[in-house]
């Protein structure tokens, strides 16, 4: 193999390795201050209430550590009590394959200040608990940095959705419930007064 080859080949295979592993969330500096509407333990309805989300950067980061900054991406993610026995929404270090935050609210050219969104909480989100996360990715769609609403441990500020199904689900079987009872209920003044008009007729 000429040397040419073998270099062409070593590029070609780091290139490679490097597109196939994202970076990893411990690596990020957490430069974002982000807020959210919900209260701690508030359960919003999906697919009818709102988030409102606001974010930018922290002021006490050194100057300039925005300057790669480019896209920012706000996230509703998993709380860790909803991500036990669930491997589909698994925390992994390697973005790529991380599952906690799954359900994008905006994504947004970055500015450092004066960022908000609101946001209806859409009907394809499970029943869980939440915190929301918002990523800022350079020009190159790698993530750089980010915030959340939550502590490092994901414990605080979390926020509870329901889901549009199990509400659903009961609305329906109380109007059903309601709707039989209903016609049970004719079908008894309707006999009552078949039986009051043959009486009256037979006096
Ligand atoms: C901003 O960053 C500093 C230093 O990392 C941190 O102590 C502070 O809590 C952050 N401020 C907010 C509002 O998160
Ligand atoms: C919300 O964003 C708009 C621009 O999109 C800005 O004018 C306004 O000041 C922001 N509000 C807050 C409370 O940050």
């Amino acid at each position: 193999m000429a040397i040419q080859d073998f270099l062409v080949a070593s590029i070609l295979l780091s290139c490679f390795i490097a597109t196939s592993y994202g970076v990893s969330f411990s690596s990020l500096p957490e430069t974002l201050v982000v807020t959210a509407s919900p209260q701690p333990g508030q359960v919003l309805k999906a697919g009818e209430d709102t988030i409102t989300v606001s974010w930018l950067l922290n002021t006490s980061s050194p100057a300039g550590i925005d300057f790669a900054y480019k896209t920012v991406k706000v996230k509703l993610c998993y709380a860790p009590i909803s991500q036990r026995d669930r491997a589909w929404r698994k925390t992994v270090d390697d973005l790529e394959k991380d599952k906690t935050c799954q359900h994008m609210i905006v994504a947004k050219a970055y500015s450092s200040s004066n960022n908000n969104f609101t946001w209806i909480v859409q009907k394809d989100v499970p029943t869980a608990t939440y915190f929301i996360r918002a990523y800022v990715y350079d020009s190159n769609n790698k993530e750089v940095a980010y915030g959340q609403t939550t502590n490092s441990n994901k414990a605080t500020n979390l926020f509870d959705v329901q889901a549009i199904t199990g509400r659903h689900v009961s609305l329906d079987i109380a109007s059903v419930c309601f709707s039989a009872f209903s016609v049970v209920s004719l079908l008894g003044f309707f006999f009552l007064e078949k039986r009051r008009s043959k009486a009256s007729q037979a006096k």
